[in-house]
């Protein structure tokens, strides 16, 4: 059946009564196709979850969502992008953890995290696994380690630049090492997962939305997932963590959420988080989400507000966690 379109009403308020009295005042939403951008590259993790989401969401809204990839500065710059578009609900955001940690990155970021969107729910929670190229001399994280200690600044880690989930990894996972890398910033994983499976890079920590099936293909070499459980998905079941093979309490699952301009009118809103629950509630999506080892979140974090405080605990959390990476 087709869903039907939703139509919006909008006072007009009351310095036109006359014109209240004579026309119409409904606008309907969607007015035209959205578009939510994308602040990765094409390909990789979170353009791929754009894709199924936006699918999902046009159909919920009887409308069309257009991914637009604004990748560059961890991220950044396709938020502000989103953080200057017109507050309607036709320009939407889909970020990660990036939405956290780049307060703490960045020293004059362009936009205020809290205060210049409103919050649409949380999508899910995806955990990563360090991930080296198939040629190299390690097969096991303590011989990756070893030959990392050895290479130092000659070993090249990739990574999505300040803000991105495998910088963070990487970050996190040089500090617990001692080491510091040579690390190349590239627009998004996927790019870096070229070079990767090119060779021209060493290791990367990303999403297991981007690294189950080059695992499962045998194309990258798996050294360890990210989170203190195993997982369970097929294509990584079996994969040791990395608390267990001697990075003790090393703990990395990123988040992704939606968001819109400031401004956007709660009745927007309210149909966003509407078409947002009905998208994470379709079994396809739910189904490909555990394939890839991730988890949709349950309905009690779809709250905007909720999502507004959880990702103002966040910047907190990680802020911490930051500056110590940084000592
Ligand atoms: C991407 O979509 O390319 C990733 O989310 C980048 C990252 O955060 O590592």
């Amino acid at each position: 059946m087709m869903p039907m379109r939703r139509r919006l009403a909008i006072a007009l308020g009351a310095a036109l009564p006359a014109l209240s009295a004579l026309a119409t005042p409904a606008m309907a939403f969607p007015e035209r196709a959205l578009t939510l951008v994308v602040p990765f590259a094409a390909g990789g993790p979170t353009d791929k979850l754009a894709r199924e989401l936006a699918a999902s969401i046009g159909r919920a809204l009887g409308g069309t969502v257009v991914v637009e990839n604004v990748g560059g500065a961890g991220g950044t710059l396709g938020v502000a992008r989103v953080a200057r578009a017109r507050p309607d609900g036709h320009t939407l955001l889909l970020y990660h953890i990036g939405m956290a940690t780049s307060p703490s990155l960045y020293p004059k970021l362009p936009y205020d995290t809290l205060a210049d969107f409103a919050y649409l729910g949380m999508v899910n929670e995806v955990p990563m696994v360090l991930v080296g190229r198939r040629t190299l001399p390690a097969t096991d994280f303590t011989a990756l380690a070893r030959w990392l200690r050895d290479r130092k600044r000659r070993a090249v880690l990739a990574d999505a630049g300040p803000g991105a989930a495998s910088q963070l990894c990487g970050l996190l996972l040089q500090q617990s090492l001692g080491l510091r890398l040579t690390t190349v910033s590239y627009k998004g994983t996927a790019p870096a997962m070229a070079d990767l499976l090119a060779g021209h890079v060493d290791i990367l920590c990303d999403q297991t939305t981007n690294t189950a099936e080059p695992i499962a293909a045998g194309t990258v070499r798996a050294f360890g997932v990210t989170t203190p459980q195993p997982l369970s998905a097929p294509a990584l079941a079996g994969l040791p963590t990395l608390h267990a093979q001697g990075l003790t309490g090393f703990d990395v699952s990123i988040w992704h959420g939606l968001y819109a301009p400031r401004g956007t009118p709660p009745e927007v809103v309210r149909a966003l988080n509407a078409a947002l629950r009905s998208a994470l509630r379709d079994p396809a999506f739910v189904d490909r989400m555990q394939a890839l080892g991730a988890v949709v979140v349950d309905d009690d974090r779809l709250d905007p507000e909720g999502h507004r405080r959880f990702v103002a605990a966040e910047i907190e959390r990680w802020g911490r966690a930051l500056r110590a990476a940084a000592r």
